[in-house]
């Protein structure tokens, strides 16, 4: 086949490969010919080239599997996260956020010219410019898990929803780095999937007990959940030689759910308009 996507013997990282839309995206890059290395704290059925255990609120685990990592890198995947509830605030911060952010600047160096990084937000973290500069001054502190917890302790009381804060970080992120890594011609951007159905979404309506009814409200007018493969496509596709040159953006994949808040066609429940 016609390598028109770019992977075919290329090393590629991706995290929260185990399940949901990580696993789906560690598939079809198998299926594309890259060599997977895939990272998760559970363990992982897709035959990658390679899996590592990893706890993305644990530096050290991640220190452990950045020693066995490939030196050259051509595109990051982020896919790991957890929904709240039923995680406390703090700890979807430190999984979703520092543990990505420490994992990403930690492979940077690695990563080679016309390389991307793909990452995973959410239409939960859309609502990120009347809060954006907390979530700045939380960007602009030491890439270190210390200091986060250190600045979410003491902002608890401004920083109620981890979730979405997580997120809004992750879109914050994306834009503040593309400058910087355009200089190296490596490439970063994000996703905001809408409801999909994964481990994720289990969680969040069982233990996090949070009703059918309100994340009906979040779907699209198709009526439908997302499966992790709508959204592992859209990373792969983010992250291939296709998209070559975009770079800086949140790519909602909501089959247009925030097209219809911005055109006031629906309530904005996130206040992301
Ligand atoms: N499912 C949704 O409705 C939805 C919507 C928007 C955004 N998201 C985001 O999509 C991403 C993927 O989630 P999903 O829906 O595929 O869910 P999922 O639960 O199926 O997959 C998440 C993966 O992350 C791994 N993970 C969780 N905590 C970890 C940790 N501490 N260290 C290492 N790995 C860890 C899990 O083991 C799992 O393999 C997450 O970042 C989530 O926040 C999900």
């Amino acid at each position: 086949m016609n390598d028109i996507l770019g992977y075919k013997g290329k090393n590629v990282v991706v995290t929260g490969a185990a399940s949901g839309m990580g696993q789906a995206a560690a598939q079809l890059l198998v299926d594309l010919g890259a060599s997977v290395h895939a990272l998760d704290i559970a363990d992982i059925s897709v035959p990658v080239e390679q899996s590592l255990k990893v706890d993305m609120k644990d530096a050290a685990t991640m220190d452990a599997a950045l020693s066995e990592l490939p030196g050259e890198i051509y595109a990051l995947f982020n896919c790991a996260g957890v929904p709240s509830p039923p995680f406390s605030a703090l700890d979807t911060v430190l999984i979703n956020f520092t543990g990505l952010r420490y994992l990403t600047e930690a492979l940077i160096p690695r990563m080679v010219e016309g390389g991307s990084i793909a990452s995973i937000a959410s239409t939960a973290g859309m609502g990120w410019k009347p809060n954006l500069q907390r979530v700045r001054d939380f960007l602009s502190l030491d890439n270190s898990f210390d200091a986060a917890v250190k600045w979410l302790q003491e902002n608890a009381a401004e920083v109620p929803d981890g979730y979405g804060f997580s997120k809004q970080c992750i879109i914050v992120y994306t834009m503040s780095q593309a400058k910087e890594l355009a200089q190296q011609g490596v490439r970063i951007n994000c996703i905001a999937p809408s409801p999909t159905d994964s481990g994720f979404m289990t969680k969040l309506k069982g233990e996090g007990q949070i009703p059918e009814e309100a994340v009906a409200l979040f779907l699209p007018s198709n009526g439908r959940y997302a499966t992790g493969e709508d959204m592992g496509s859209a990373v792969v596709m983010l992250n291939s030689e296709l998209a070559r040159f975009v770079s800086g953006n949140n790519l909602p994949v909501d089959f247009g759910y925030c097209a219809e808040i911005t055109m006031g066609q629906r309530d904005d429940l996130l206040g992301l308009a």
